[in-house]
């Protein structure tokens, strides 16, 4: 399996305003691989743990409501230096910050639900894939596009 894996989650917001297909299809169109891909609810505590770094901030306790308030989509995504190439397709943390093009420039008005969450470094990444994937839930395929994308 050629290329970095990284991990992402798509806020509550993206089922409830049926924009799932919208994101998958970004990240998928840019050449990105889906190696697992699931729609579950985040445990309180699974999401704490998911987002410890920031248990001190002051919109800490907001974010895991809000991240815990309904079904989310967590997937993992390979690829050749997926994990910057996501961060860029998801855009800035601030909505008013994000531009135009991106996923959360396009798609939201609130920084608190701005879409999705992207792994910000290679050990974030194997931190939150072993939080919440099984490695047997992690699947590994060729489709023949690497000659296309890589
Ligand atoms: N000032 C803020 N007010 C409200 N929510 C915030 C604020 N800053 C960050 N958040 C929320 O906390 C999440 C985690 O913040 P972080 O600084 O890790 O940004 P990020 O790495 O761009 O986002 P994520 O970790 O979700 O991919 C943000 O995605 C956003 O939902
Ligand atoms: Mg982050």
């Amino acid at each position: 399996m050629a290329g970095e894996k990284t991990f992402a989650m798509l806020k509550p917001g993206v089922l409830q305003r049926r924009i799932v297909g919208e994101v998958l299809s970004r990240i998928e169109r840019k050449g990105l691989k889906l190696i697992a891909l699931k729609m579950m609810s985040i445990p309180r505590d699974l999401c704490e743990q998911h987002y410890a770094e920031h248990k001190d901030r002051p919109f800490f306790n907001d974010l895991v409501s809000y991240v815990t308030s309904g079904p989310v989509v967590a997937m993992v995504i390979t690829g050749e230096n997926a994990i910057a190439i996501l961060r860029m397709l998801c855009g800035a943390t601030r909505v008013n910050e994000a531009v135009p093009g991106t996923i959360r420039g396009d798609l939201g008005l609130d920084t608190q639900k701005n879409v999705i969450h992207a792994s910000d470094s290679a050990e974030s990444a194997a931190r939150e894939i072993g939080l919440f994937f099984k490695p047997s839930e992690i699947q590994a395929y060729e489709d023949g596009n690497e000659a296309w994308y890589v």
